[in-house]
């Protein structure tokens, strides 16, 4: 790999031993992926900290990180933990070690400069520039970044997207490079109505479908912002997809079509998953807000709970960043939320946060990722439906 004379230096050690461990993992990777070269990067988000997912060991890593000097070189965001730290109640398993130990993570990651936002939208709370360079580590933010946003990032895992905040730098491959940003896969969508669930599934076909990356979507161009949010997500979860590309949203580099396969997606293939994941009885627990849901959302549910005066529902949580929360209850939508029973959770979400296993319950929810994670890391029960179901179902 080609590395510049500083690049050079940082891997002698000669800006500090966090900074030589950071370049020595990233340039290893890369020639891994045989990259000819490191870029600098824009941004950074961290993924994989809450307490639940990396337990004791990965607490040691980003501590013994901090403690040789480690300083992020450029924007950073954290993603979601394991409680809400203002009010963890209700969330089971949340133990003051737990507690305790969360918090070491968050605050080794803020001493080297992250800012604790506690999301999996870093883009709520930091402009993201189309034509960025960013090493995320979330990949539901990765495909949204990557199709919404017109920025670049690959999907890392959480610890080389902390190697690339101390460096300020990441490898050359991947979708950084132009040329693996093109269309290769058309997926022909016959059927497509905004709502989340509905995209959710379209997200799941595509990432179960696409052989050759990147997939492009034709017949969706009516698709809202939350929408895309959720197909990325879906998409993230189900297969290994960093991006879509959507005509009149996407910015590729270059017009450029090299489609070698043309998929068809009809309204009986998107029922089908629908009909198949949809709540047979009401469930225990309903979970919006994978990825954390924007203001507009939460507006949104207010509006959709309201349209039942009277009525309230039960153990209903929507997860949210706290920059959301504050701009939320200073325009009075928790309030309005709360008086429907429907819990706000800030720093976390149902899949990163303990205890859910032992309670049995059965989930529903709005978000193909949620329904994935819940049944494959918790072990429950989860389904998937629109909003206003998961609403209806859930009055008391
Ligand atoms: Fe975010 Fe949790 Fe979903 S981290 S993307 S709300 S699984």
């Amino acid at each position: 790999m080609y590395l510049t004379k500083q690049e050079e230096a940082a891997l002698t050690g000669e800006y500090g031993e966090a900074v030589r461990i950071a370049f020595e993992v990233i340039v290893k990777v890369g020639e891994a992926l045989g990259a000819e070269k490191l870029i600098p990067i824009n941004h950074a988000h961290i993924s994989g900290i809450s307490y639940n997912n990396i337990r004791d060991p990965g607490l040691r890593f980003i501590r013994e990180i901090r403690e040789k000097g480690g300083k992020f070189k450029v924007p950073t965001t954290i993603n979601p933990i394991g409680l809400d730290l203002d009010d963890p109640s209700g969330i089971p398993g949340v133990t003051p070690e737990f507690i305790e130990k969360q918090k070491e993570i968050i605050d080794n990651l803020t001493a080297m400069g992250g800012k604790p936002v506690m999301t999996c939208t870093p883009y709520y709370a930091d402009e993201i520039q189309p034509g960025w360079h960013l090493a995320w580590g979330e990949s539901s933010a990765v495909g949204y970044a990557n199709t919404y946003i017109g920025a670049w990032t690959n999907r890392e895992g959480g610890p080389l997207a902390l190697m690339a905040a101390i460096s300020g730098e990441t490898y050359y491959s991947g979708v950084h490079i132009p040329e693996n940003r093109y269309p290769r896969t058309l997926f022909e969508v016959n059927y497509y109505e905004n709502d989340q669930a509905l995209s959710s599934i379209l997200g799941e076909i595509i990432a179960k479908q696409t052989r050759v990356k990147q997939p492009l979507l034709k017949g969706i161009n009516h698709i809202r912002e939350p929408e895309v949010k959720s197909m990325c997500a879906a998409a993230g979860a189900a297969g290994n997809i960093e991006m879509c590309i959507i005509p009149g949203i996407t910015k590729v580099p270059v017009d450029k079509d090299i489609i070698e396969e043309e998929i068809p997606v009809e309204k009986a293939d998107i029922i089908r998953e629908l009909e198949r994941y949809e709540p047979t009885s009401r469930p225990d627990i309903v979970f919006l807000g994978c990825p954390h849901a924007s203001i507009e959302e939460l507006v949104d549910l207010a509006r959709i709970a309201g349209e039942h005066p009277g009525r309230a529902v039960n153990n209903f949580w929507v997860a949210v960043s706290r920059t959301v929360y504050n701009k939320a209850l200073s325009m009075g939508v928790i309030d309005l939320l709360k008086k429907k029973n429907i819990r706000v959770m800030r720093d976390t979400c149902i899949v990163v946060s303990p205890g859910w296993r032992e309670t049995k319950a059965t989930v529903a929810t709005n978000s193909y990722k949620t329904m994935f994670y819940m049944k494959r890391i918790h072990g429950l029960d989860s389904y998937l439906a629109p909003i206003n179901k998961l609403v209806s179902l859930s009055f008391r």
